[in-house]
């Protein structure tokens, strides 16, 4: 049988099923049956998809389609065998009327054989993980399209190197987790580490190399941790790294003695590798933000709070809610559908309004409710400003609409060019506080929370 012969007959089992193989499934088929490595098979689809996909996904579907038509578990290098096995099985039975008939299936003794032998196929590799912090993952709502996108970045459009940023409290760290856990499958190894207690540069890379060598080596060379990133497939996600950033100045500073983070950044983004590195943070870096434009491989999300179904949806897992239809949307909207926020205020209405929801928003009239929990989160965040930004916060905030950057120069107190301005209007946007492009204006949440201070 030869591949055109074979690829022929898997595709007339297929279609008694109703499925069939698409243009890059069959490029692998034939690429495989002719005993070629993946990477050679790669090379002719002429860049239609990246390798890791190809590789991840492509080839995985593809044996699983196979075994489920041909009745046992086909592989890369166990394909002939299963595919010719079928071949003679079909052709003793001159092809069954009945196709669908589990005893149709064609399933001989040779393959059984072979298949305790293991002669066949790989089983697939057993998954190496670390997980440090990593939150068990509960119900997590509205994040289907974030997820979606992320998915899509690494595994269709080959990004390497993924920055979730935004407001603390909005939920990055579980949108990581989320995602690892429903991606983790497709890596050999994965490793999870919170940034909360920042280590050393030269500590966190000890930790990688020790762990993607099987605790073989240990090195705190940069250059070995990318050879581990580039040779094995590995999914690292470091939550956190505001810790490593510094405040009172604007975005992109370092804290002392962690400045070499700065290079590190630079040096995951621009190497090429098949492994992934998700890196979550209140702040975009700028070494990320720089990359991103010029870089294929570098892609930064900016995660908002939750939407108003989602926000609702959230708030009612946390207890049972008598609440006007417009009164969820008031909540989402003032909160920004943070959900840090919105659970401290969920715990409030329960404890304080007997669950009623209505009640809580007509005392909300009479001023904010920012609860101690995400105040001291948002005082961290404001913290970290520098005096030219909390003044351009604060302008932003009392000009009650959105404004310009000629508004701007005009309401500060102080004489400040318009170079300046740009500069700190683009730190505050890394650091997910203001929105706008033209025209700027103050996150919502970071509104309640300012107008909270002034009071
Ligand atoms: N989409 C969501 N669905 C359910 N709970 C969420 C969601 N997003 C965040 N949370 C919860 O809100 C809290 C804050 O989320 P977290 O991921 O820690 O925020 P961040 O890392 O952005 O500061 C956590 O308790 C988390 O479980
Ligand atoms: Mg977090």
């Amino acid at each position: 049988m030869n591949a055109d012969e074979a690829l022929k007959f898997v595709e007339e089992l297929l279609s008694e099923k109703g499925k069939r193989l698409n243009d890059l499934q069959r490029i692998l088929f034939k690429g495989a049956w002719n005993g070629r490595t993946t990477k050679e098979i790669y090379r002719e689809c002429a860049n239609r998809c990246g390798f890791d996909h190809f590789n991840q996904n492509v080839g995985p579907e593809l044996w699983k389609l196979l075994s489920d038509v041909v009745g046992v578990k086909v592989s890369k290098r166990g394909l002939q065998g299963p595919v010719e096995g079928a071949w003679e099985t079909r052709s003793q039975h001159k092809w069954s009327d009945s196709p669908n008939d589990e005893e149709s299936l064609p399933f001989d003794g040779y393959l059984k054989d072979a298949l305790e032998a293991g002669l066949l196929w790989d089983e697939p590799k057993p998954l190496r993980e670390s997980l440090d912090k990593m939150p068990e993952v509960p119900l997590v709502f509205g994040r289907d399209k974030d997820l979606e996108q992320l998915q899509e970045r690494i595994f269709l459009n080959n990004y390497r190197l993924i920055n979730v940023f935004g407001i603390p409290g909005t939920g990055k760290t579980i949108l990581a987790a989320k995602l690892a856990h429903e991606v983790k499958k497709h890596f050999d190894y994965f490793i999870w580490r919170s940034l909360e207690r920042p280590p050393a540069l030269q500590t966190l890379i000890a930790d990688l190399v020790q762990f993607f060598s099987n605790g073989t080596e240990t090195s705190t060379d940069l250059s070995r941790l990318l050879h581990y990133l580039r040779n094995q497939s590995c999914l690292v996600v470091l939550d956190g790294l505001e810790s490593v950033l510094r405040g009172g100045v604007h975005n992109g500073a370092y804290q002392e003695g962690y400045e070499d983070y700065s290079e590190f950044l630079k040096e995951i983004g621009q190497t090429a590798y098949q492994s992934r590195i998700v890196i979550t943070s209140w702040e975009k870096p700028k070494e990320i933000a720089r990359m991103e434009g010029e870089n294929q491989g570098v892609f930064a999300l900016k995660l908002e709070g939750l939407g108003e179904l989602a926000a609702r949806e959230f708030l009612t897992a946390k207890g049972a809610f008598s609440c006007a239809e417009g009164d969820w949307r008031s909540i989402a909207r003032r909160y920004a559908g943070n959900p840090f926020a919105l659970n401290e205020i969920a715990t409030n209405v329960r404890e304080v309004f007997g669950g009623d929801v209505t009640n809580f928003l007509e005392q909300l009239q009479h001023g904010t409710a920012l609860f101690e929990d995400i105040r001291s989160l948002l005082d961290r965040q404001f913290n970290r400003l520098s005096d030219l930004e909390r003044a351009i916060v604060e302008c932003l905030v009392t000009g009650h609409e959105p404004l310009t950057i000629p508004e701007i120069l005009q309401s500060l107190p102080c004489p400040v060019s318009s170079v300046e301005v740009q500069e700190v209007l683009q730190s505050l946007l890394r650091r997910s506080l203001i929105e706008g492009s033209a025209r700027y204006s103050l996150q919502t949440l970071m509104t309640e929370y300012i107008t909270y201070r002034s009071r």
